[in-house]
Formats: structure tokens, sequence, C-alpha cells
């Protein structure tokens, strides 16, 4: 931001100071969350049922037990681009329009960025007047030349440290406040998770102490291609991908993607699954550094007792799930559930909530922290700052909510696996595909009044899962032939509505139609 322009805000907030201190002090002071600093960490593909926490020790000690473990978070869409889209818009893909990891899919497109970009999250933040600083991974086709090249710079940010295109630790190009940086493979000088660690580092010294920040660090990991800081290339050799549940169990009585892998698995696709399993596993001590790195340097400069930190993922992942060897982009819970951690100021240490959170939820949450007016934010979500601080606790979180997935195929099908039929994508080893054109489906999650999922798929069977997540946990049973009618048609009705649902709408869907 231009130095005349920082002045001109800050005189115009010494006046807005005494009308804050009159008015609102009395509420916001006593939940001590008056400006305060947010940073929000957004790994990529780091899963929670698969035990994706368990590597990130110092993670879970430093804002897990000082804080808040939700353990019912979810994304509303279980694909990085997509996903990202929800958390910085705070909406539905209904209402993002952001479809797949393609620009024909509105990834980084043209209309996303005149469109949803323009009124996402940060640029609230950047009006209430906190410094900001993007570090890492952002959307998966940023910066490509038909997104703008890396001259693009999107609104709301004062420091901008984005990677362009896809995850990636070395041999990588930044966009750096719109100019081009090119990175090589020292460990020392390159590795992404360590860089965007040391730029937020040097943004917390140079910042102006007057105004509070935003910090969103996004490291590559645990993504593919899963390349492990040196030191830790050789942590978890004797880690195997967990195999309870619905490891290597045939997908019976599921949508036709799922009826394809080869059951029992190959012992090639488990050896490759394991790999992936243990190298994710390594990329996430890097993380686990950047956490504590982080949460010391707040210490030092005195912002810790006055900073909320969440913690998160874009979406979960599997590894010989329903004997598919390696990815996300399903309805199951391995997929769609993501892991959630926040401390900050007022929240009671140790707590585990068990209230449902959906990802869309978190651009209302830090919003609400900065004490934007929620009622002039036009996103899907809400706020679950209710939920955190108990002085506030008097929100009430969602019954239910909506997953949606557009499947992403190629025609006429994975090169790699030439002999499958049209429409197929990411066939990993032994030709199991992870995804097709009409892998497309939407889904209700109910989670308070009852523990359900119920889903619709745009294929040529209009195929519905049903599951009953109490009773079977890992949704080996698909029970859609069992149930009553009548919950089908009120699952059904709920899902029509929620499929059209914008803004308020969304939040105002009643269990009983
Ligand atoms: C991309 O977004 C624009 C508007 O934002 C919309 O008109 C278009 O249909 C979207 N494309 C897809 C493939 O959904
Ligand atoms: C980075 O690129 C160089 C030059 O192309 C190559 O030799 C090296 O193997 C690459 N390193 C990694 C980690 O991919
Ligand atoms: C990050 O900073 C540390 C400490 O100064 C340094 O040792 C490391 O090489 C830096 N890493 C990168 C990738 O900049
Ligand atoms: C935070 O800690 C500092 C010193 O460590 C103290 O001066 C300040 O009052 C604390 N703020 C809150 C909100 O607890
Ligand atoms: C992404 O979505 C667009 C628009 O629907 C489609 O044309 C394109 O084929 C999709 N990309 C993939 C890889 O499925």
């Amino acid at each position: 931001m231009a130095a005349p322009e920082r002045e001109r805000r800050k005189s115009r907030r010494a006046g807005e100071c005494v009308l804050l201190l009159v008015f609102t002090c009395a509420l916001r002071c006593a939940q001590s969350l008056k400006d305060s600093n947010v940073v929000l960490i957004l790994t990529d593909d780091l899963d929670v049922e698969l035990g994706g926490l368990t590597p990130l020790k110092k993670t879970q000690t430093l804002i897990g037990d000082a804080g808040v473990t939700f353990s019912n978070a979810y994304t509303v869409t279980p694909l990085c681009c997509p996903s990202r889209s929800s958390i910085l818009s705070g909406k539905y893909p209904h209402n993002h329009m952001v479809r797949n990891n393609s620009l024909s899919g509105n990834c980084s497109s043209k209309s996303w960025q005149n469109g949803p970009e323009s009124q996402a999250f940060p640029l609230y933040l950047s009006k209430k007047l906190y410094q900001t600083f993007y570090g890492g991974k952002y959307l998966n086709q940023y910066g490509s030349k038909e997104a703008g090249g890396v001259t693009y710079v999107p609104p709301g940010w004062d420091q901008w440290h984005a990677l362009v295109g896809n995850s990636k630790y070395y041999n990588y190009t930044l966009s750096v406040n719109g100019k081009e940086e090119t990175h090589g493979d020292s460990y020392e000088k390159d590795y992404l998770t360590d860089l965007i660690l040391n730029r937020s580092l040097n943004f917390l010294e140079q910042r102006s102490p007057q105004h509070p920040f935003f910090i969103m660090l996004c490291p590559p990991a645990p993504h593919s291609p899963w390349t492990a800081a040196p030191q830790y290339q050789k942590s978890f050799i004797d880690v195997k991908a967990p195999r309870d549940g619905s490891f290597n169990k045939p997908g019976k009585g599921k949508h036709w993607l799922l009826r394809q892998p080869q059951n029992p698995m190959a012992s090639s696709s488990i050896d490759y699954l394991d790999d992936a399993f243990r190298r994710r596993w390594q990329t996430l001590l890097s993380v686990d550094d950047m956490v504590e790195k982080l949460v010391k340097k707040l210490e030092d400069i005195n912002e810790l007792n006055n900073t909320f930190i969440f913690f998160t993922s874009d979406n979960g992942y599997h590894t010989g799930q329903f004997s598919l060897p390696i990815d996300k982009r399903q309805l199951y819970e391995f997929d769609i559930r993501v892991p959630l951690l926040v401390r900050g100021p007022g929240i009671q240490p140790k707590q585990t909530l068990q209230d449902p959170v959906i990802n869309i939820d978190l651009p209302m949450t830090i919003l609400d922290i900065a004490g934007v007016n929620l009622s002039t934010v036009n996103m899907d979500g809400q706020s679950f700052l209710p939920q955190l601080v108990p002085s506030a606790r008097n929100g009430t979180s969602r019954p239910f909510f909506l997953v949606e997935y557009t499947g992403e195929g190629l025609f006429p099908t994975d090169p790699d696996c030439p002999k499958l039929g049209p429409g197929l994508a990411n066939c990993f080893p032994d030709c199991v595909c992870e995804d097709a054109v009409n892998n497309t489906y939407a889904c209700v999650r109910t989670l308070k009044d009852s523990n359900l999922q119920y889903c619709e798929f745009a294929d040529n069977e209009s195929f519905v899962e049903v599951y009953n997540l109490t009773s079977d946990p890992h949704q080996l049973e698909n029970i859609v032939k069992k149930v009553d009618p009548s919950l089908l048609q009120n699952m059904n009705q709920r899902l029509i509505k929620l499929q059209s649902c914008e803004g308020k709408s969304c939040r105002d869907i009643k269990s009983h139609l």
C-alpha cells in the first residue's frame, strides 16, 4: 500500500477510535478481541481421518492444546482449487462457480478474479486496516498467462509471496508482490515451506505495531511430489498407511467409479501408497517446525496472546480406502473431513468441540474477529466465533450442510491407461482411476439431530448413496434400499434447497421442511 494511503487510513482510524471506544468497547474489550491479529495456516491435502495430525506434535500442543480442536470440520468440496476458492470467498461452489483445477473450470479465471475474488475476505480485512501477508500455494492456475501472469496480485494483500501453479517444494516460481522470482533446489535458499515462514517472520518484524495483522501461510505439504527436507527424509521409515476401516475393501454397493478398482489391491499399489503415506508425513515435519517458529516469534514480539491461529487443510485424503490407491475427490469422510485447530484470546485451552464447522465458515469467523459487520458480507458460511469464545457463545451451529463436487475427466481417457473407457482421469498404479467426468455429486451431511450422509450422483444411473455414520463410521454399507422412503424424500428436499441457496438462505434452511 502506498504511504499516503496508509497515512490517510491512520488518521481516519484515529477518529474512528473514539467512536469505537464509546460504542463498542464494552462488548469488544470484554471479549479481548479488539484489534486481534489472525493467522491462517492452510495445508494442502492434509487428512484428519488417517491420522494426518499425528506427525504434527508441536502443532497439536501449540495450537490444539492451547485452544480448540474441532472434531467435525469439513470442506464443502474435496479438491484444491474449488475448496480454496470456497475459503477465500465464503461461498459454496455453486455460487463461486470454480468447478475444478483448470482455467476452463474457473480456477483463477478472469470470471473468478472479476467476481468472487474481488469480494473475498482479505479485502474486508484490508479495509479494517489489517496489514495482510500471503505466502505459499494459492490457486492451482495462479500465475499462468491466461490468469494474468505473476503481475496479477489479488486485492487486499499488502505482502504477496504466492506460488505459481500447483504445489512444489523446489524449482518453482513465485510472484513476489507482482514480480517474478525463480527458485532452484538448494535446501537453505529454496525449500518452500521454510521460505514462506521466513518471509512471514520478516513481515512481522517490519509491520507497524499500531495496526493488527493477518497472515495466511499455505505450505505445499503434504501434497505430491512429497519432497521432504533433507533432515526428515529418513523419518517414519517403518510407518505404513493404516489398514483399518475401509482399507483394501471393495466399493460394493457404491457408484460405478468405486466398483472399478481391483480388489484385493495389487501389492504394487499397496507399496506405492505406503511410500506416499510416509513421504506425506515427512513433509509435515517442516510444517510442524513452521508452526513452532511462528508461535515463538509471536511470543517474542508480545503478540501471541492477541493472535488467533487457525490450522486447517483444503481437503482430506485417502490411501487405499475402498481400494483407491491415493487421492481425494470422493464423498467419503476421509476426503471431506479436515483438521481444524484454533487458539486465540478468550479461547479456553484443551477443548474438543463437536459443533459442525465447514470451510466456508472460516472467512466469516475471521471477519467476525476483525469486527466487520457480517450483515454487509455476502457469503454462504457463518461465523463460529460464538463456539470459540465462551462469553459470546450464543450462536447456534447448523444442523446440516452441503458437499458438492464436479468430476474431472479427460477425453478420450487418461493417456497412461488407454484401454479404459472414456472420460477417466487420475489413474494411479495398476490403472485404478480416481476421477471421471460423471463423478459429479451433491450430498447433504447431517450431524446434529442425526449422523447421516445422503448423496445424489449426476451419472446415468442417478445413483444414490446413504450412510448411517453412527452404526457404520467407515461407510461400508450403502443403506439406500433399507431406509424409510420418507427419509430419502426429506433429504432430497434439503439437497434441492441447499443446491440453490445463496448467502443468508444457506444458513436459514430449516431441519423440518
Ligand atoms: C465460470 O464463472 C462464470 C461467472 O463467474 C460463469 O458464468 C461460468 O458459467 C463459470 N464456468 C463454469 C464452467 O462453471
Ligand atoms: C531442479 O531443477 C534442476 C535443473 O533442471 C534439476 O537438475 C534438479 O533435479 C531439480 N530438483 C528437484 C528437486 O526437482
Ligand atoms: C530460513 O531461515 C533460516 C534461519 O535464518 C535459515 O537457516 C534457512 O536457510 C532459511 N530457509 C529458506 C528457504 O529461506
Ligand atoms: C499479553 O501479554 C502481555 C505481556 O506478555 C501483557 O502486557 C498484555 O496485557 C497481555 N494481553 C492480554 C490481552 O492478555
Ligand atoms: C473443468 O471444467 C470445465 C468446464 O466445465 C471443463 O470444460 C473441463 O474439461 C474441466 N476439466 C477437467 C480436467 O475435467
